[in-house]
């Protein structure tokens, strides 16, 4: 897990410095005798490989190629989601703000399209027995890109939430859970929420997002995960 987000981190890092190069690096980039190393990964793949490996794609997503970053941060505690890094339940307790990014083109791509944001729990009550799978915890409807504000972090009800941000809280001894963030896009102007959080109201174990997406028609395009586990162990 660690590892993932060092590479990503340092990836976000690359990405950020290409995109928009400072003054400085900009002369080095007209300068022929400095030599700039291109990265030879991409973000795609690194995004998709880490959920493969994690089985978040498998288990909660059908296979598809990333074309999103989702930025997501927990500022009252300064924790940030990074593709599979630990967080602590405490931390997650007030909404998160977030961002997203085209990773495909250098700037956000200007686009007539609108976005939902989902965050699931495909380990409840544990990853061994998911007998709640999934668990839906936050919609978000109506996003645009790119996002003018960041959603507010109180406890206000916002326009565009249909299901309430609901604080992980992985039972006592349950290992630790996948707390997904999955970006959707498509017509969310008549969106309405899952009938129950457990099962995403589909009665079925390990049934949620992919099937709320689908019936929605709306597009897989982003996600992005952390794991969170209780004290108690
Ligand atoms: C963008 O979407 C809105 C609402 O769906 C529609 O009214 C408008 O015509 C669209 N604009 C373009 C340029 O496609
Ligand atoms: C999303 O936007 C549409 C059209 O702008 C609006 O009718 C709808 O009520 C909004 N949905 C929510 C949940 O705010």
């Amino acid at each position: 897990m660690f590892s993932t987000s060092l590479a990503l981190a340092g990836l976000l890092l690359v990405n950020t410095v290409s995109t928009f190069p400072a003054p400085g690096e900009q002369q080095a980039i007209n300068n022929p005798e400095i030599t700039i190393i291109e990265p030879e990964f991409s973000l795609t793949s690194t995004i998709r490989d880490t959920l493969v490996a994690n089985d978040v794609i498998g288990d909660v997503l059908d296979d598809f190629e990333p074309s999103y970053y989702i930025e997501v941060d927990y500022p009252s505690s300064h924790e940030k989601v990074l593709l599979g890094n630990d967080i602590p339940v405490d931390a997650v307790s007030k909404r998160p703000v977030f961002n997203f990014y085209s990773i495909n083109s250098p700037s956000i791509e200007a686009k007539n399209s609108t976005f939902t944001l989902a965050l699931t729990d495909p380990d409840a009550k544990s990853r061994k027995k998911p007998k709640w799978s999934e668990m839906c915890h936050w919609i978000l409807t109506n996003l645009t890109t790119p996002i003018p504000e960041p959603p507010p972090e109180i406890h206000a009800a916002k326009p565009g939430e249909i299901m309430e941000y609901l604080p992980p809280s992985p039972p006592p001894k349950t290992g630790a859970h996948r707390y997904v963030f999955v970006l959707l896009e498509g017509d969310s102007s008549n969106l309405k929420a899952p009938d129950d959080r457990k099962h995403w109201g589909y009665g079925k174990v390990r049934h949620g997002v992919r099937d709320w997406a689908e019936e929605n028609n709306l597009k897989v395009v982003g996600a992005n995960f952390f794991f969170a586990e209780n004290e108690k162990q």
